[in-house]
């Protein structure tokens, strides 16, 4: 079945009456989720940093571009596989990781990563996330983990060694939320998630970290919450320290957070594998460059030595292609999916993935392109 079959799903299921069970544009599902979902949980995932400068930018940096579309051309039926560290995957699409996603709807993880594993496209697990490496490993689909790097060694070995024993393919270690952006949707509500007990599962479970307790978690989650916060906030790693990482992962490793081409290449000279570029839906620095702005440099700059991923601000397959014409292997989609988790759960998380690979698949298509693959600058203008 084409990605795009989903568009004449929904027109037949129209003759029966039926509709869609959610607005199939990003925009309008967010509006209907932010009409019921409490106010605290809504901002947790909408808010960025500061004025929003750059959760904006990210945006208007995709509406700066135009595809230029070529006509008659041989591309009625597209082919959107796409290799990702030796594994092929249905297409050039991820899950990004989102931590704390029980708060807008109770299933969280688990309903996302069995959205993703019903669609075969990889879903990549927080260290911040509701659940934990293991039951979030029973989905049974492609998975991916991102570390926030504990100052323990031992509990990153830890944390490493329960993601590789359930499968967890890639290593995606997020650089640039060391400590905590100015965020001041959640501070004017004083709401930090990870201080009411969210977003703790892996840490709590973790047999290194509870070890480092003088309480059991349980007796004490107060105790256990304040131990973690400074095991995982607030201090710089440095790039000598990635060794660590590179001797004890078996398998690619893949630095989320690069915006400047420096760091591109430094991520190759350290071994890595892959770059996420993003600035982490502008939710860091106010002010900081457009996530699309910085692609094109670090992909020409890097080449073929690094899978290059994308992120911060797409909304739509119009914005996948883009990112993929400006070189990026591959896009992690955000906030999007958690509205489809905070409408409908798991079928939430299905209908919004679903919606933006048809309009990629179809605006593949009408722009004169058989597979992602065949995409470069050449197929957008401005900038
Ligand atoms: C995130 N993001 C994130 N990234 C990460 O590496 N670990 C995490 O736990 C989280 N948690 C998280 C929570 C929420 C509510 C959001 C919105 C985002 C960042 C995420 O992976 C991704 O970089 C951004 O969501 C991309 O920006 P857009 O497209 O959502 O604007």
């Amino acid at each position: 079945m084409a990605f795009s079959d989903f568009q004449f799903e929904i027109y037949r299921d129209g003759l029966t009456g039926r509709k869609p069970s959610q607005p199939v544009d990003v925009a309008g599902l967010q509006e209907a989720v932010r009409r019921r979902l409490d106010g605290t949980a809504y901002w947790y995932v909408a808010g960025s940093a500061g004025t929003g400068d750059t959760a904006r930018a990210n945006c208007d940096a995709f509406a700066r571009r135009r595809i230029v579309p070529k006509m008659l051309c041989p591309t009625s039926t597209r082919d959107l596989r796409t290799e990702l560290f030796g594994k092929t995957y249905p297409a050039p699409l991820a899950l990004a990781p989102v931590g704390v996603q029980s708060i807008v709807h109770p299933e969280g993880d688990l309903a996302t990563a069995r959205a993703a594993a019903s669609l075969g496209i990889p879903m990549t697990l927080s260290t911040a996330g509701s659940y934990a490496i293991e039951e979030v490993a029973k989905a049974d689909g492609p998975r991916w983990y991102q570390l926030y790097w504990p100052h323990d060694d031992e509990v990153t070995l830890s944390l490493l060694d329960r993601a590789h024993k359930h499968g967890y393919e890639a290593l995606v270690v997020t650089l640039d939320t060391w400590t905590l952006g100015w965020r001041p949707h959640d501070l004017n509500r004083a709401y930090l998630p990870f201080l009411r007990g969210n977003g703790l599962a892996t840490p709590f479970s973790d047999p290194v970290f509870r070890s480092r307790l003088a309480r059991p978690v349980e007796d004490d989650i107060e105790a256990a919450i304040e131990a973690w916060i400074p095991m995982f906030n607030g201090r710089a790693h440095t790039w000598d320290q990635l060794s660590l990482l590179r001797d004890n992962w078996d398998g690619p490793i893949v630095l989320k957070g690069i915006q400047h081409v420096d760091d591109a290449l430094r991520a190759v000279d350290a071994g890595m594998d892959g770059v996420v570029v993003s600035n982490h839906g502008g939710r860091q620095i106010d002010g900081a460059i457009a996530s699309l702005d910085a692609l094109p440099g670090i992909t020409e700059a890097v080449g073929d030595r690094l899978t290059v991923l994308f992120d911060s601000g797409v909304r739509s397959g119009s914005d996948v292609f883009k990112a993929l014409a400006l070189g990026a292997r591959a896009v992690l989609l955000g906030r999007p999916y958690l509205w489809g988790l905070a409408n409908g759960g798991e079928a939430g998380v299905r209908d919004v993935v679903r919606s933006i690979l048809a309009e990629l698949d179809l605006t593949l298509g009408l722009a004169g392109f058989e597979t992602p693959a065949e995409l470069d600058p050449t197929a957008l203008a401005g900038g």
